[in-house]
């Protein structure tokens, strides 16, 4: 380490510099350079290979290249080193040239090397260019300050463990992108399960003999839909998750996404409502029924009084419109209908409610009526009309509920609450609410056909247990099931299986729940003043956060799910929400979540359009270094982005079998070799179909 840069150059030399620019320096390898190992160093030493790194030194320190290509050329002339001895034929000598990118700077520091990221010097053409110690190469890769924890070592690197900064890489969104069998999975439970390691060893240091807590005070929440990770961390161990899915099985609890969480554009899009006539009418039934807490057992008596409260209100101003438009005598027969309603929505109410002078309101109602009503026969059928209201037989009907809103308080100017506040009611009371607006506005028929796709979604038994069979469930008890409880005392990860979600809602449910972790999270910074930093992990995200077209008038559950993604790659990270993507085609992804993605593990991608995609997120000078991305084995990947000092070249850690997500491939050959047995019974199989039992075992695929 006593020598000067220049002095530990001249045993290292493989060539000189011959070409120099800001982004590129190309290299004329010596012809005695090694060609594979070298062995002038005392000790062999690889030689550079595509992204191996390779040092020039310039004034006090050495610059660093990452190497981006090598290629022989034929030189015309010979080559030869010492005296030319003219007498002899020379023949052209193929000479070996090598073409790198400046990553930064390595200086000596103390008794090692210091790296920085950025070249502020650049050197001469003439410079030499020497091959790094073990001790450089480590400090280079190791280079950066948290280095908190081991995910691999970089074999171009002299095995340098490569460390990450959970800070960085969730902070602002991980997109691990590769093939199918590149490893992409085993690299997400990987992460997940070091970090947590990592974590607890801190933790068990610090405390000493002390107590430990049993889990890190962290959060995980694996978007699962293959149904492949309840095996990666199933066992009861520092990564024990609590698993969600239809058809639990011995392990593991029903997965619900109950139907009062969802808001309007979430229903909008799960009924395919139409923007004009349909959805209009669907909020408000929503604000209406959540606004009536329709359905809730054991309501008490103050809320049951301020439900009445918003109704009365609601429809004073409802009928002081009216009036105010003269609709009572233009648009009269239908004023007339939505009156009768309110009189037949206030019947029940006046039983509950005897002393609030209901029965007033409900005789001007009558009164009001009576004296419009009118019908005639048309073709044996009994045609129902009003003829136009007088203001004094309004007013009336306004004074009475007036003084029906004064003795429970007085009006509230709110149309109930928001149709999006999650407020308990139960599906049916929603579709029936839903018919009788529409008979009130006199649609029926351009709702029946949704009406009757509500119901029967309401009454399929798989999807009834996810969305409606819920009332034991609160927000308070989702959260701390699905997010995990205070200081994650029941374990750091959760995996939601959405392996047998029905496919008709497998994106509204997928919305819906990254969507209330979303606002969990707003909410705890409202209260707290800090956030609780949280992962969100998508797994096949190109099926849920995939590219969409903007001008839909319909929003389709799968615009509206990538649309929740958007936000939490958007706003996530001030809310402490981290989103880690894993995907097979990067091409497909939505561009707006790619771009907020600030760190990338690249797999093996072989696909054209996915190279070309991922090439356009990188800087420049950093392209040469994708070229490798084709060829990587599995379980190998680069690292790039805000959470790695410089790209490098990874081997993750090897993840025991037991610890791996499930996706073992299929074994054809010992099959057909008589190797492995297999008896195929496909009367079993028919029987347990038509039994109406799940298509996969209690473990999951
Ligand atoms: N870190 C690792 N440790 C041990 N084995 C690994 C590791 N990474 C990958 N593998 C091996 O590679 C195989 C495929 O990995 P994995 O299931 O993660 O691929 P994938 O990219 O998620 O594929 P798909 O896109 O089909 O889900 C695994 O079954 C495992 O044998
Ligand atoms: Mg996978």
């Amino acid at each position: 380490m006593s020598q000067t840069p220049f002095e530990h150059a001249g045993s290292l030399q493989v060539g000189t510099v011959d070409f120099v620019s800001p982004d590129e320096i190309k290299v004329a390898l010596d012809i005695d350079a090694p060609e594979s190992v070298a062995l002038n160093t005392g000790t062999p030493r690889p030689f550079p290979r595509v992204n191996g790194y390779v040092l020039v030194p310039v004034d006090e320190g050495f610059l660093v290249g990452q190497v981006v290509w090598l290629t022989v050329e034929r030189s015309p002339f010979p080559k030869r080193r010492g005296m030319q001895d003219f007498g002899l034929v020379d023949l052209p000598y193929p000479q070996r040239k090598l073409s790198m990118h400046p990553l930064g700077m390595l200086r000596s520091a103390g008794a090692g090397y210091a790296f920085s990221r950025g070249a502020d010097v650049l050197p001469s053409v003439g410079a030499a260019a020497v091959l790094p110690t073990d001790a450089q190469l480590r400090s280079i890769v190791e280079s950066g300050e948290r280095r908190r924890v081991k995910i691999g070592t970089s074999p171009l690197a002299g095995d340098a463990d490569v460390c990450i900064d959970p800070d960085r890489i969730f902070g602002r969104h991980l997109a691990i992108l590769g093939n199918t069998g590149s490893g992409k999975s085993c690299s997400v439970a990987g992460l997940i399960r070091w970090s947590l390691e990592q974590a607890h060893d801190v933790q068990a240091a610090k405390a000493g003999d002390g107590d430990c807590p049993k889990y890190p005070n962290a959060r995980f929440i694996v978007l699962d839909p293959n149904g492949e990770y309840s095996r990666a961390f199933g066992d009861d161990d520092m990564a024990k998750a609590r698993i969600f899915r239809v058809d639990p099985g011995v392990a593991g609890a029903a997965l619900k996404v109950p139907l009062w969480f969802w808001n309007s554009a979430e229903w909008s899009s799960f009924t395919m409502a139409t923007a004009r006539t349909q959805r209009p009418l669907l909020r408000r039934a929503l604000r209406e029924v959540k606004a009536g807490r329709l359905g809730v057992a054991g309501a008490s008596a103050e809320e049951r009084k301020l439900a009445l409260r918003r109704y009365l209100s609601s429809r004073l101003i409802a009928v002081r419109e009216e009036l105010r438009s003269g609709t009572i005598q233009s648009d009269e027969s239908r004023f007339g209908f939505r009156l009768r309603a309110i009189g037949a929505d206030l019947l029940p109410k006046m039983v509950e409610f005897p002393d609030n002078g209901l029965d007033s309101v409900q005789s001007a109602i009558r009164a009001a009526l009576a004296a419009t009503h009118n019908s005639f026969d048309k073709n044996g059928e009994t045609i129902e009309y009003y003829r136009a209201f007088s203001e004094e037989q309004i007013e009336a009907v306004i004074d009475a509920l007036q003084t029906a809103v004064e003795s429970v308080g007085g009006i509230v100017y709110q149309d109930g609450p928001d149709e999006d506040v999650p407020l308990q009611f139960r599906g049916a009371d929603l579709v029936d609410h839903l018919e009788s607006l529409a008979q009130q506005e006199n649609v029926s028929q351009y709702l029946d056909f949704l009406i009757s796709r509500m119901r029967t979604f309401l009454s399929d038994r798989k999807m009834r247990s996810i969305i409606a069979d819920t009332e034991e469930t609160t927000i308070e008890s989702w959260l701390n099931d699905y997010v995990g409880s205070n200081n994650a005392a029941d374990g750091c990860v959760s995996v939601i299986d959405l392996s047998l979600v029905p496919s008709e809602v497998v994106h509204v449910v997928t919305a819906v729940i990254a969507r209330m972790i979303f606002e969990a999270l707003q909410r705890y910074l409202k209260l707290n003043g800090v956030t609780l930093p949280t992962v969100l992990v998508m797994e096949e995200a190109h099926t849920f956060v995939g590219r969409y077209r903007q001008d839909m008038d319909e929003q389709d559950s799968a615009t509206v799910c990538c649309q929740v993604f958007e936000r939490i790659a958007r706003e996530g990270r001030k809310f402490g929400l981290g989103l880690v993507l894993s995907s097979q085609r990067p091409s497909e992804l939505s561009p707006t979540v790619l771009s907020q993605c600030n760190t990338f593990l690249l797999h093996r991608i072989t696909n054209d359009r996915d190279q070309e995609l991922v090439n356009r997120l990188v800087p420049d000078n950093l392209r040469g270094l994708l070229r490798d991305l084709p060829s990587l084995p599995s379980q190998t990947a680069i690292l790039l982005g805000w959470a790695s000092e410089l790209p490098v070249l990874v081997r993750m850690n090897d993840l025991p079998t037991t610890q791996q997500p499930r996706s073992d491939d299929p074994k054809f050959w010992d099959v057909w070799v008589g190797k492995a047995a297999r008896t195929a019974d496909w009367g079993s199989v028919g029987a347990d179909w038509q039994a109406g039992s799940a298509p996969v075992p209690d473990g999951g695929v």
